[in-house]
């Protein structure tokens, strides 16, 4: 029967959130009203700082955690009044391991089938397939603590898949995962994404937001400061910063003048090397140009940072600046190789 009040669940939605509010009891207010729609089969990116709502958001979603305000609904499943259906059609990978440490691989996953009602033979098979799939199977006799960080972190990806979830939500999937490891998840959630199920992660690489995700919403101090699909986002990015290794026979450093091209900012980092921001509307062509009619050859080129993290790390920044906060995301950005923001900080 519909209630008063209740809201449709909107069709084709895998989540469906409206004025999402959570206060721990610490008096924290982790989220303040956030409104967030993923479509059904979408592989979507929830970015944002430490501590800007990510996991709570998350836990709230997968009945973990108890919202203060505000609709969440799974797959058509209103968490209030379908919490049953609504956690079925979900698989969760968590940020934290939490798993029983002295239980066999293969326990952890039929178990986890067990729990969702799927008999022990067909259990087996499952648990069989998901750790086939992300190169467990060998270990499955070991207890998880025997297992690496990263394997670890399979392990619980295939926990979370085999029920058979509509949408798949992996809190930090790659945190602390070597990069060749990185891309064969890469591979496995394209292909499990491929295949129908909707996807939802979060992630401190802004790379792998931009590799693998259609559409992202960054979130910071508890709100929702921008969504869309990646390649809007990007668009909007209004400069980018390029490093260039430089050859100067005139060196702007012979004669202690600051090197000037119009219509870009240069910041000299050394003799040999410049960090130049080319804003939307002007041309590396034009900058080689200039460079090239000051008597400096451009040797090799190369993005700063991605787009995407460029873009986050501006929109995050003006955010703090303009609410006065000072902790958070961001520092350090110059110097870090490009890949990634944030450090958790656990
Ligand atoms: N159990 C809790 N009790 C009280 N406050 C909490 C609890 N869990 C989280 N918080 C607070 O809520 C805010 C949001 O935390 P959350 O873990 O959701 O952030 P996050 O975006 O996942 O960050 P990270 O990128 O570091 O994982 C933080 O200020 C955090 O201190
Ligand atoms: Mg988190």
């Amino acid at each position: 029967m519909n209630q008063p009040h209740a809201l449709d669940p909107a069709p084709g939605l895998a989540l469906d959130i409206r004025g999402l509010e959570k206060t721990y009891a610490s008096g924290e207010k982790a989220l303040k009203g956030v409104d967030l729609a993923v479509p059904a089969g979408d592989f979507f990116a929830l970015l944002g700082p430490n501590g800007a709502g990510k996991s709570t958001l998350i836990g709230i979603v997968s009945s973990l955690v108890r919202k203060s305000a505000g609709t969440v609904i799974v797959n058509g499943h209103d968490i209030d009044n379908a919490s049953e259906a609504a956690r079925a059609s979900i698989g969760l990978v968590p940020q934290e391991f939490n798993f029983n440490v002295f239980e066999p691989v293969i326990e952890i996953v039929t178990n986890s089938a067990g729990y969702h009602g799927i008999r022990a033979p067909e259990a087996r098979e499952r648990a069989e397939h998901y750790l086939n799939l992300l190169e467990l199977w060998d270990k499955r006799k070991q207890i998880a603590r025997q297992l690496s960080g990263g394997m670890k972190r399979r392990l619980m990806i295939a926990r979370a898949l085999v029920h058979d979830p509509q949408l798949l939500v992996l809190d930090e999937p790659t945190a602390g995962v070597d990069i060749e490891i990185r891309r064969t998840m890469w591979d496995f959630l394209r292909r499990i994404n491929d295949e129908g199920k909707s996807v939802i992660l979060t992630t401190h690489y802004l790379e792998e937001a931009e590799a693998l995700c259609r559409n992202v919403a960054i979130i910071n101090h508890g709100e929702v400061i921008e969504q869309g699909s990646v390649s809007h986002l990007l668009s909007e990015s209004m400069v980018e910063t390029f490093v260039l290794d430089i050859d100067s026979p005139q060196s702007s450093a012979a004669t202690d003048q600051a090197l000037v091209l119009e219509g870009f900012v240069i910041n000299e980092i050394s003799r040999e090397r410049l960090e130049v921001e080319v804003p939307r509307g002007n041309t590396i062509n034009s900058l080689i140009s200039e460079l090239s009619r000051q008597g400096i050859i451009v040797q090799s080129l190369r993005n700063k940072s991605n787009r995407l993290e460029e873009f986050f790390l501006r929109l995050v920044q003006d955010a703090r600046s303009s609410d006065g906060t000072g902790d958070g995301i961001g520092d350090g950005a110059g110097d870090n190789p490009g890949t990634k923001v944030g450090e958790a900080d656990q």
